[in-house]
């Protein structure tokens, strides 16, 4: 019997973004009057250099990123999500990026702009975002990547239920320079839920 066509097999199918909630903290998708939120972020030291967030954008630049974070679930490339704090304002990003060549395995990424840092906000996005990750039915490994000396970043992490594996020596450039980064990660326990429908907002 022939094979799914070449076109079938490389366009991957359009992924449905669901509204969670968590502690404190709702991720959902971006919307256009988010644009001050990414403005801000795209002023950070650090957020231009580690996602597409362009560095000082201007309200264009800005809408422009938010219309690729719709881009990337229509193509299928990963879900990414506003984080929005109790009164539905946008104060962050958080993205799970499944590895094109493994399903099982799924990558996430994440920022807080600095006005509402330290308040654990990353933490209860990246533990929402995990805990409904599993319901994605072929997943079993999340990781994701922190340099050292980002202590608010792996600290999150290891609030959420991620441990670290190890060091990885020279693993990414950021900054012109080739980096060292700590690798995280959760693998799905045995029996751990594939129903979503406990994370959903008011459920
Ligand atoms: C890293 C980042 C996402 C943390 O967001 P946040 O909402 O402030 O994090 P939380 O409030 O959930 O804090 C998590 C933990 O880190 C600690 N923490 C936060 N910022 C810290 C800092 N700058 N230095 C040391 N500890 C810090 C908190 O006290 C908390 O610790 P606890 O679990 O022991 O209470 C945010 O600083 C950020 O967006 N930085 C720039 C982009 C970035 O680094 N993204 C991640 C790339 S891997």
């Amino acid at each position: 019997m022939p094979g799914p066509s070449r076109s079938r097999r490389s366009t991957p199918p359009a992924l449905t973004l669901p509204a969670l909630a968590g502690t404190g903290v709702v991720l959902r998708a971006f919307r256009d009057d988010d644009v001050e939120t990414v403005r801000e972020a795209s002023r950070d030291p650090l957020i231009p250099d580690i996602t597409t967030v362009p560095r000082n954008a201007d309200r264009r630049g800005a809408l422009a990123y938010i219309a690729r974070q719709h881009r990337r679930l229509r193509s299928g490339t990963g879900y990414s999500f506003a984080i929005a704090d109790a009164a539905d304002r946008a104060i962050g990003q958080i993205g799970l990026w499944p590895a094109g060549d493994d399903p099982g395995r799924a990558s996430i990424g994440y920022w807080i702009v600095e006005s509402a840092r330290g308040n654990g906000y990353a933490s209860a996005a990246l533990r929402a975002l995990s805990t409904w990750a599993w319901s994605l039915q072929s997943l079993e490994r999340l990781e994701l990547f922190v340099e050292p000396w980002n202590t608010g970043s792996w600290k999150a992490a290891e609030a959420a239920g991620f441990e670290r594996e190890g060091l990885l020596r020279s693993w990414r450039v950021i900054r012109s320079e080739r980096r060292d980064l700590f690798v995280y990660s959760r693998i799905r326990a045995p029996g751990e839920s594939k129903d979503d429908s406990a994370h959903r907002p008011g459920a």
